[in-house]
């Protein structure tokens, strides 16, 4: 694909080559996102971000990550926020942001809105997540932190052994992990959820037809074993008719420091994209893995940075510029990672 000018709304759009070329340049950003230089290669640059439904992470490290760049954030939150509670369409939201914007980044809950909204903007968008569909920059999130994490262990992302637990049905971003995933080679893929939950059909035929073993299970501790990274999910709450529906699912699987003594390898990688539900009756990743080494949510929710600020700079085509306009930092930046 061409980074330049492009919206960013699905993993279809990349091959693999595309991945390898924005990793590059996140590896590049690392000074930048730890604040040991700071570079203005966006001065003057407008994001336009417009959540209209939750979030901390995909929101703030987008915002951040524009930031670093020496770009400025202007954003909307929740629908009651903005005209579209007057009754203006994404046409028209479209048309007018992108006036006053270089770049968007918008979540949406209905799958397929963040496309239509793009169809009608004037400049790039990036897909924050809409409804049960897809979550790019997350998955994109995701494999940087699988490539990183596997790096340490001297393993690679050809013939990973990946199992994905939760609610797989609502969770868009085990939708885009999948098919990015789908663009490497001899996977084992172990897909464990409640039946009403499953995998879409169509995502695990993208996975077979890769070539990858799919194997899936309604059991915890079989699709644990032997794997190299476990990628929990919270049940998506939002999506169901009511909190009850929910509850029929939440704290059906639940990682803890004993299951996960018990079921996996002693290396086993810990992910979720966050955020994992704390609350009593749910706790799918259980606090009590906090000071477990293989536990990698932050360090992936930090990555989030990184992956973010390369996205910009490859679709705004300044990656080659990045470092001629960086200064040193001049304030307390040391910072325990
Ligand atoms: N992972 C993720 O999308 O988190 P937020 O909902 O906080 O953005």
């Amino acid at each position: 694909m061409q980074f330049a000018g492009s919206h960013i709304l699905s993993i279809s759009q990349f091959e693999r080559a595309d991945v390898e070329q924005l990793f590059t340049v996140a590896d590049a950003m690392r000074p930048y996102a730890h604040r040991e230089r700071i570079t203005r290669v966006l001065n003057g640059a407008i994001l336009g971000s417009m959540f209209f439904e939750p979030s901390t992470r995909t929101r703030i490290s987008f915002g951040s990550a524009f930031n670093l760049l020496g770009g400025e954030v202007r954003e909307t939150t929740g629908f009651e926020h903005s005209a579209i509670a007057k009754g203006e369409s994404l046409y028209d939201t479209a048309r007018v942001l992108s006036g006053y914007s270089d770049i968007i980044v918008m979540r949406h809950p209905d799958d397929g809105s963040v496309s239509e909204f793009a169809a009608a903007s004037r400049v790039p968008v990036i897909n924050g997540g809409d409804g049960a569909n897809e979550h790019p920059s997350q998955a994109l999130l995701d494999l940087y932190t699988i490539r990183s994490e596997l790096a340490g262990r001297q393993r690679a992302l050809d013939g990973l052994r990946i199992a994905m637990v939760g609610d797989l049905r609502f969770g868009r971003t085990v939708h885009s992990l999948s098919k990015l995933l789908s663009l490497f080679q001899g996977l084992r893929i172990s897909l464990v959820s409640p039946e009403a939950l499953s995998m879409p059909e169509a995502v695990v035929e993208t996975l077979r037809e890769a070539g990858h073993e799919v194997l899936e299970t309604d059991v915890l501790e079989t699709g644990i074993a032997d794997v190299d990274i476990v990628y929990s999910t919270r049940i998506q709450e939002e999506r169901f008719a009511s909190p009850e529906e929910a509850d029929l699912y939440r704290g059906r699987f639940r990682l803890n420091q004993s299951v996960y003594t018990a079921n996996c390898e002693p290396n086993t990688v810990i992910m979720h994209p966050l955020p994992r539900d704390s609350r009593e009756g749910a706790r799918e990743l259980d606090i009590d893995l906090n000071d477990n080494p293989n536990l990698a949510i932050f360090r992936q929710s930090d990555n989030g940075v990184l992956v973010r600020m390369a996205l910009f700079v490859l679709i705004l085509d300044v990656a080659d510029q990045v470092d001629q306009h960086s200064v040193p930092v001049n304030w307390y930046t040391e910072r325990r990672f």
